[in-house]
Formats: structure tokens, C-alpha cells, sequence
């Protein structure tokens, strides 16, 4: 079955391991799905006097509606997500048309320490519920010591990842199937 799936990263770095695993994550699908990376730069830090609504943050609540899934690679600032992504998901959190509710996600992450973003995986989690989405409860992926499982050019060359990844993606599409909200194409 087709399934669009939205990659979000928790790192704006160029050279960010998460958002290379997400580009590896895009390898990896099955066939006739596809993984778009939403760019979190543009978003602008939450502030609710804001008006209008900045253009980049409904372009991010309008990808995810349009999603299938979302799938968030997260890197781990001190022991919690960056501020980045919870400022992203601040930002959906407060669209009246609340595009993240009932909406699957899965959630992995890479980091160069050894937990690879295990304790920001698990606030991420909190996080996710607040905003209602249907968070995948396993496989779970923490990608440590980034730095030796990715080549120079941001190619995910650890074979075992690579393995890991796929498992995540699958069971992602078997969680969303799961729930019945792919819409007809
Ligand atoms: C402010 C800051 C805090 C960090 N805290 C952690 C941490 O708590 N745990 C960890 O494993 N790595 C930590 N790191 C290292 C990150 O894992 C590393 O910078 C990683 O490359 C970030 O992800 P990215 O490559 O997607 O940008 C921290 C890095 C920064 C800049």
C-alpha cells in the first residue's frame, strides 16, 4: 500500500547525522512509499502574537496533514529533544485544525554519545501524546556513536542500522495501516 511518509528532523546542522538517517530512511522504504523532509529552518520561535500565522509553520501543519505518517529523527540535547524540534511542535500544537491528532508517527534518533538519544526518545514520546499522536511503541532505534556509522558524505554505512531502519520503517507502515487512515488513492 502507498504511503507518504513526512520526515522531520530535530537538527538544522548541514552535516546533522538525524537528518541523514532520515535520508537513509528514504533508501529504505518500500516500495511506492515515499518520505518527504519537512526543512525546520524557517520555522520562526513560537510566539503566540505572531500574526499572521507564519507561512513556514501552516506549510509544516499542511505537510502532516497530507502525511500518512510522520517520522521524527531526533538528535539529544542535554538529555531532552533540541529545542528546534519542540518549538516546531509547539507551533502545530496550537493549529486550530490540530494536524498532528490522531496522526502515526515513529520516532528513532542518532547522537554521537552512547544512550543515541534514548532520553530525548522518551520525552519525545511524552511529547507526541500531548499533541495526540499514535506514537509506534516498538522497534526502538537509538543510534549511538553516530559519528562511526555514518561515511564522510552522510551515508549510513553501519549494515546493522541500516537493518534496524528498515524494521522501524516497516513496522511504521504496519502501525499506520493499523488505524485505517490512509486515505484512497
Ligand atoms: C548543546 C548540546 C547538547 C548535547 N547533549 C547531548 C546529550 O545529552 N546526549 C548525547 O548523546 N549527545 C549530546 N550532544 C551531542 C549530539 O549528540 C551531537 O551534537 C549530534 O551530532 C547532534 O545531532 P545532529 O548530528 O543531528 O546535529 C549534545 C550536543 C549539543 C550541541
Amino acid at each position: 500500500m502507498l504511503m507518504k511518509i513526512l520526515g522531520i528532523s530535530g537538527s538544522l546542522r548541514k552535516n546533522s547525522y538525524n537528518t541523514a538517517a532520515l535520508r537513509a530512511a528514504a533508501e529504505l522504504l518500500a516500495p511506492h512509499s515515499s518520505l518527504e523532509i519537512f526543512d525546520l529552518a524557517p520555522i520562526p520561535l513560537y510566539n503566540e502574537d505572531l500574526e499572521p500565522l507564519p507561512i513556514a509553520v501552516r506549510a509544516l501543519g499542511d505537510r502532516i496533514a497530507a502525511a500518512d505518517a510522520v517520522l521524527i529523527a531526533t538528535p539529544e540535547y542535554n538529555h531532552s529533544v533540541s529545542g528546534v524540534l519542540k518549538n516546531a511542535l509547539d507551533w502545530v500544537s496550537a493549529l486550530p485544525d490540530k494536524p498532528c491528532a490522531g496522526k502515526p508517527v515513529a520516532i528513532f534518533g542518532a547522537s554521537i554519545g552512547r544512550f543515541g538519544t534514548l532520553r530525548a526518545q522518551l520525552h519525545l514520546r511524552e511529547i507526541c501524546a500531548a499533541l495526540e499522536m499514535l506514537v509506534l511503541p516498538r522497534p526502538e532505534l537509538f543510534i549511538s556513536h553516530a559519528q562511526e556509522k555514518f561515511d564522510a558524505h552522510g551515508r549510513l554505512i553501519h549494515a546493522e542500522t541500516r537493518t534496524r531502519l528498515r524494521e522501524l520503517l516497516s513496522a511504521l507502515h504496519a502501525w499506520t495501516e493499523r488505524f485505517s487512515i490512509l486515505p484512497q488513492r
